[in-house]
């Protein structure tokens, strides 16, 4: 089989893999096998040419389907009595959306069979180190590395030994041997054995080498009368511990943090049944409420009608006017960072009908327009109340740098998003944008304004990457724009 080198692709190839492991959260070894995956399989996502490399972001991965990701791990079941509490590990395995493939030691199938581990792991079950049917493309390769995690468990003494020892005579200690991913051990053994002076050397070097043990806990043996240290943990607890090494926990860099974030269009009704509207979706402006989200901010989402579920744990006010709007932003200060992703109608009619506009033989109905309150430059010029970090956004048809500018001049603001909306771009209502992060240089205060353009990107890798921007700036790590 031919072998990849990631660092010989070329950068822009190189840059899609960087983000799109980091929104996946999976190596980029791992990505590039699930790429391959999903193109044999037809349902692979386009790949976007980048211009240019974004930084690559720290920020969690919205989970559009609130599923886990997928993982997988080998799982080698070694030679005791405990052996039959991995045929539940299994399951709890499965049930975590972790796909599970077996290799039994030669003693282990004293205890269990390779027929019902593979009933329960809906796999072939491995056993032999020289296996025609899987050694033909190195079989003990792939079972070693063709996953994310390998769990043994049990791991008796003998294989505890082999391990520290670096033997490779027979599938298991070959495959821990050639392995590269992070190993879990659930030892499970007699007390004594487990408190002997060559298994302690044995856990004291596997620990030295990286490896991660849980259990063995306390309690009776199978062997009559004999309790003490060396019972295998329980499969829910090796399970959990498998999740947390496959999924580490998220980090919350907007934990404590409070944003307020307006989304959508707003509607400015000429009569009951009509108003004035424009094409935004939304979308934007929910991304980056669910991004801020999982990155543990309290978020407050000020919308406009649109078609969108609410993300999951934001505080949605919905809205239909833009005078509606400024009251809920008003309602929902202090806040320590406020996004205005909202396409907020500049005029609304002055006349509105009472009643149904109707037809009549003077002619179309004189519309009045007024100018609707601008709520960024409301909120950005608040001498109390203003958040330390507001930006807005500028949805331009042209000149969309030096129309920017001006925006975050006139508007007050700390950072512009700009975008272009022409039509061409597809950007109004779509799933991409192409954005120019604008923000003062040194605060502001040499009025230099730096301009940070990135690649073409789904709206929630925007979203990911803007907040990822706002919590290094808010948490003071200096980068880039984050001024
Ligand atoms: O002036 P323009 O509509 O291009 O400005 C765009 C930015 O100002 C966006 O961030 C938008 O949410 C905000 N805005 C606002 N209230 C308005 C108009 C625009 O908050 N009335």
């Amino acid at each position: 089989m031919a072998s990849l080198t990631i660092r010989k692709l070329d950068d822009a190839v190189k840059t899609y893999l960087r983000l799109r492991s980091a929104k996946n959260r999976r190596s980029v070894e791992e990505e590039v096998r699930v790429i391959l995956r999903e193109l044999i399989e037809g349902r692979e996502e386009p790949l976007t040419p980048f211009s240019a490399p974004p930084a690559v972001s720290t920020a969690p991965t919205p989970q559009r389907t609130g599923a886990l990701p997928e993982a997988s791990v080998t799982l080698i079941i070694g030679g005791g009595i405990a052996a039959y509490k991995s045929l539940d590990l299994i399951r709890r395995l499965k049930e975590r959306r972790v796909e599970v493939r077996c290799v039994l030691t030669k003693a282990a199938q004293q205890f269990v069979t390779p027929l019902a581990v593979s009933a329960l792991s809906h796999e072939r079950v491995y056993t032999d180190l020289f296996d025609p049917q899987s050694e033909f493309d190195a079989g003990h390769i792939r079972l070693a590395r063709d996953c994310d995690l390998i769990v043994v468990a049990p791991a008796t003494a003998d294989l505890l030994a082999k391990m520290a020892n670096g033997h490779a005579d027979d599938l298991a200690s070959a495959i821990l041997l050639a392995t590269n991913r992070k190993v879990l051990l659930a030892p499970a053994m007699n007390p004594l054995m487990w408190s002997n002076a060559a298994t302690r050397r044995n856990v004291a070097q596997l620990q030295r080498d990286g490896v991660v043990l849980i259990g063995p806990n306390s309690g009776e043996m199978a062997e009559a009368g004999e309790a003490g240290i060396g019972r295998m943990s329980e499969a829910i607890e090796i399970a959990k511990a498998a999740e947390r090494l496959l999924r580490p926990p998220v980090p919350k860099p907007l934990a404590g943090k409070r944003m307020l974030i307006t989304a959508g269009p707003t509607h400015e009704p000429i009569d009951p049944v009509r108003y004035i509207a424009n094409r935004s979706s939304g979308k934007q402006g929910f991304a980056i409420a669910a991004a801020a989200q999982a990155a543990g901010a309290e978020v407050i989402l000020v919308s406009g009608p649109v078609d969108l579920d609410d993300p999951a744990g934001v505080t949605v006010k919905h809205v239909e006017s833009a005078r509606q709007m400024l009251e809920q932003v008003q309602a929902a200060l202090p806040a320590d960072i406020a996004i205005f992703a909202a396409a907020v109608a500049d005029w609304r009619v002055a006349n509105e009908g009472e009643q149904k506009l109707k037809k009549t033989a003077a002619g179309m109905p004189p519309l009045q327009l007024v100018e609707n309150p601008d709520i960024l430059a409301t909120i950005s010029k608040l001498t109390d109340k203003r958040p330390p970090l507001v930006i807005g956004f500028a949805a331009e048809t042209e000149h969309l740098i030096d129309n920017a500018k001006s925006k975050l001049a006139r508007k007050g603001c700390d950072w512009i998003v700009a975008n272009d909306v022409s039509p061409a771009t597809g950007v109004m209502g779509g799933d991409r944008n192409t954005v120019h992060l604008l923000s003062r240089k040194n605060g502001g205060k040499d009025g230099e304004i730096a301009v940070d353009s990135w690649p073409v990107m789904t709206k929630e890798q925007v979203a990911i990457e803007l907040v990822a921007h706002v919590a290094r700036s808010v948490t003071g790590k200096s980068r880039e724009t984050a001024s």
